[in-house]
């Protein structure tokens, strides 16, 4: 009878790309997937913490690849070392984001901020997917993971620019699901909650506590990046085989109650 403590490695011999995984739950991501068997290039524009993560993790199984999602020949350069050294690409992760500041006024905004934040976090992940395809497309096989957020779901929670491109994901999810399903790649987007990383925490500098406790709904859980991780080797993994085109949301609850009336209204007062 098996050891059911028997650790499975879900991810044995595949090949991950991660965007913006020298930190936070790019980097949480990158662990998990190495613990599980697969060998990781990270892609990011942080070369040293990029390259300390690799060491850290062990150059046997991480490599850093300087990539600014960006810049076209750059995501085009991580796939072209990535099949040079490994010969195949499983698993895309587009998960380099930026946030730009929650001005509470649209007439605030200003153009080139709004524009900013949809380069990196809308056109660098339609760029990270085309060349995931390129790469995906001849082998007839792959995993697309799109980094979202609940503010892809619902309004009010952040800027106007971050939550635009949040939604655009949902769509650019959707949309390159229809076509590379053809081709057995499955696309998704994982959409978190917040959670008190380095970006979320610049962002609500004054109490991130405070705002863990408004944004769950499912209480005595604090989301984690490690859960995060967690989801995503679950859309890399072939146990989401039959998983195209999902919107998978991690908030507790968050995007499908309305704690201010129902029968379970009991919304806690912000302290
Ligand atoms: N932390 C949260 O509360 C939260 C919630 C929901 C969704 N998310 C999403 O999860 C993802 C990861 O968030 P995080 O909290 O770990 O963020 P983070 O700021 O800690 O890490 C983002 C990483 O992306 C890299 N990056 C930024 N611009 C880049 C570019 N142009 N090219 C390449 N790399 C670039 C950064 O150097 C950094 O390593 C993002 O897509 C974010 O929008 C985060």
């Amino acid at each position: 009878m098996a050891n059911v403590s028997e650790f499975v490695s879900r991810l044995s011999m595949k090949v991950a790309v991660i965007t913006g995984g020298a930190q936070g739950i790019g980097e949480a991501t990158a662990r998990l997937f190495i613990k599980h068997g697969a060998k990781v290039v990270i892609a990011d524009i942080q070369d040293d913490l990029g390259q300390a993560v690799c060491k850290d993790i062990g150059l046997d199984s991480a490599m850093f690849v300087h990539c600014d999602v960006t810049v076209e020949s750059d995501v085009e350069n991580v796939i072209n070392i990535t099949l040079a050294k490994y010969g195949r690409l499983d698993i895309m992760v587009n998960n380099a984001a930026i946030v730009d500041d929650g001005k509470l006024s649209i007439l605030d905004n200003d153009m080139l901020d709004f524009e900013r934040v949809m380069r990196v976090n809308v056109t660098g992940v339609f760029l990270g997917t085309k060349h995931a395809a390129r790469a995906m497309i001849p082998a007839r096989r792959g995993s697309i993971i799109m980094l979202g957020s609940v503010s892809g779901s619902i309004g009010g929670i952040i800027s106007h620019a971050y939550s635009s491109s949040k939604h655009a994901l949902v769509g650019l999810t959707k949309n390159t699901a229809a076509e590379l399903g053809q081709y057995g790649i499955r696309v998704n987007c994982l959409s978190p909650h917040f959670i008190p990383s380095p970006m979320a925490t610049n962002y609500v500098q004054d109490h991130p506590d405070k705002y863990s406790k408004v944004y769950t709904n499912l209480k005595g859980i604090l989301l984690r990046i490690e859960d995060v991780a967690e989801a995503a080797l679950f859309l890399a993994s072939d146990e989401a085989r039959y998983m195209s085109g999902h919107n998978l949301v991690l908030d507790g609850g968050f995007t499908v109650i309305n704690p201010a009336f129902g029968l379970f209204a009991r919304a806690s007062p912000i302290e």
